[in-house]
């Protein structure tokens, strides 16, 4: 079940996170600012157990950040990341904001769901104060991706929009 974090999630999302943080797949994220940034967390439930987080970060003006993606391994490859995504997505197509975009490494993956490369000297400078809580730094590999939803929007007004024969 997909759900949005409450503070007793904070633990367990920190545990989570931590997996992937050590790798520097994710960045680390301290129990405060998980805590204090609760209502941004998406959670995946199973079995009573947190298994799959994920969060949206604003205050990038007109840009959204889909953060702190990451599936416990023993539940990988079940579509949980995938759900996270889409959950994280309609909530970002709410929001005033254009784009959705990830750092990542699952580029294949994001690529299915919609989102294109771009480069990473295009996001705001002010993005890159968060590496400083990286592992990799400067050295970053990780691949820049946005979704446009300002694209998706109109796609859906269109969808909607009543056809002749209703007229
Ligand atoms: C990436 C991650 C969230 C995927 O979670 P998941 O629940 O296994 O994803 P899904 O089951 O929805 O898989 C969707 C597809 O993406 C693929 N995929 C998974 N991880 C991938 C990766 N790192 N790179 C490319 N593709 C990947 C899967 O193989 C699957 O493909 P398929 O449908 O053809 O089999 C998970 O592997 C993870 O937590 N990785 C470590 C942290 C990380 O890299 N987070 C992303 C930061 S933005």
């Amino acid at each position: 079940m997909i759900r949005k974090a409450k503070y007793n999630d904070t633990a367990s999302i920190q545990n989570l996170i931590c997996i992937f943080s050590e790798t520097g797949k994710v960045l680390f994220r301290s129990f405060d600012e998980i805590r204090e940034n609760i209502s941004s967390f998406w959670v995946y439930e199973k079995n009573d157990q947190v298994v799959g987080v994920c969060s949206l970060k604003r205050g990038w003006g007109r840009l959204v950040e889909l953060r702190s993606l990451g599936v416990d391994p023993r539940y990988s490859g079940q579509g949980i990341g995938t759900k996270m995504i889409e959950a994280s997505l309609k909530e970002a197509m709410s929001t005033d904001c254009d784009e959705l975009f990830v750092l990542t490494y699952a580029v294949s993956m994001f690529k299915r769901l919609g989102f294109s490369t771009i480069d990473k000297a295009k996001l705001p400078h002010k993005v890159w104060n968060d590496c400083n809580a990286c592992l990799h730094q400067e050295n970053c590999d990780e691949t820049a991706m946005v979704l446009s939803l300002a694209s998706l929007r109109q796609k859906k007004a269109i969808q909607t929009l009543p056809t002749a024969a209703a007229i």
